[in-house]
């Protein structure tokens, strides 16, 4: 599921000034196409000077969709994408990668991360960084209309938000498999920042 207008309009103009974000921000990248434009958006929270630094922790599923080389690169940080690897920059990554950061957002976060996070499970990098984060964490659902709309996925989005969690509505996007308008798509950037800034406001998880 991908957004509807042309990925660098509507986000370029989001490259506008503003107040700092924060300090430290984290994001993790699950299996979905908005993989894509997650790296487009750690680049940009760093050019825009939104943060001072960005951690990234991946999914096995996302490093499907886009390299950890690549996350790297627009992040200038080691990335964190097995909870067992050798070469981890972490010796227990999923606890350390948020350490001092002040929010963790989840972009994309799949219909998979979401029922795993309500039902509690850490069982991978990315699931047990969301259990362990002391900051709030804000998920950017993006998935088919069909996946969005099924109530499992709207009954685990509840228990996200009841228990806590943020969670950015998806917009009208289109549909990968079929290029027909569908709900699922990932909001635009500036649609992020502002829920970004109103969690920030609140200070509080
Ligand atoms: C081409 C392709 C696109 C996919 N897009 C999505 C998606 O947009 N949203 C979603 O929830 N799952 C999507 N999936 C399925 C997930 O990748 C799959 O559920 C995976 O197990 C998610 O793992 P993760 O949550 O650990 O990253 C897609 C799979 C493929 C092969």
């Amino acid at each position: 599921m991908v957004k509807r207008a042309a990925a660098g309009t509507s986000r370029s103009s989001s490259r506008a000034p503003l107040a700092r974000l924060c300090h430290r921000a984290v994001v993790a990248v699950t299996g979905s196409i908005g993989a894509l434009w997650a790296a487009q958006f750690v680049l940009l929270l760093r050019a825009d000077r939104q943060v001072r630094s960005v951690g990234v922790v991946m999914s096995e599923s996302a490093t499907r969709f886009v390299t950890p080389a690549a996350l790297r690169a627009v992040s200038g940080e080691p990335v964190l994408s097995g909870m067992f690897d050798a070469d981890a920059p972490f010796a227990v990554g999923h606890v350390q990668v948020t350490e001092g950061a002040s929010v963790l957002i989840v972009m994309p976060a799949t219909a998979n991360i979401i029922g795993k996070v309500a039902g509690g499970i850490a069982d991978e990098a990315v699931s047990a960084t969301i259990l362990a984060a002391q900051c709030p964490v804000v998920f950017v659902p993006n998935m088919s209309d069909h996946m969005w709309r099924r109530p499992a996925v709207q009954r685990n989005v509840r228990t996200l938000v009841a228990d806590g969690y943020h969670v950015v509505s998806p917009e009208e996007g289109v549909a990968v498999s079929t290029l027909r308008p569908a709900t699922g798509g990932m909001p635009s950037f500036e649609v992020i920042l502002r829920a970004l800034r109103r969690v920030m406001r609140r200070g509080r998880r």
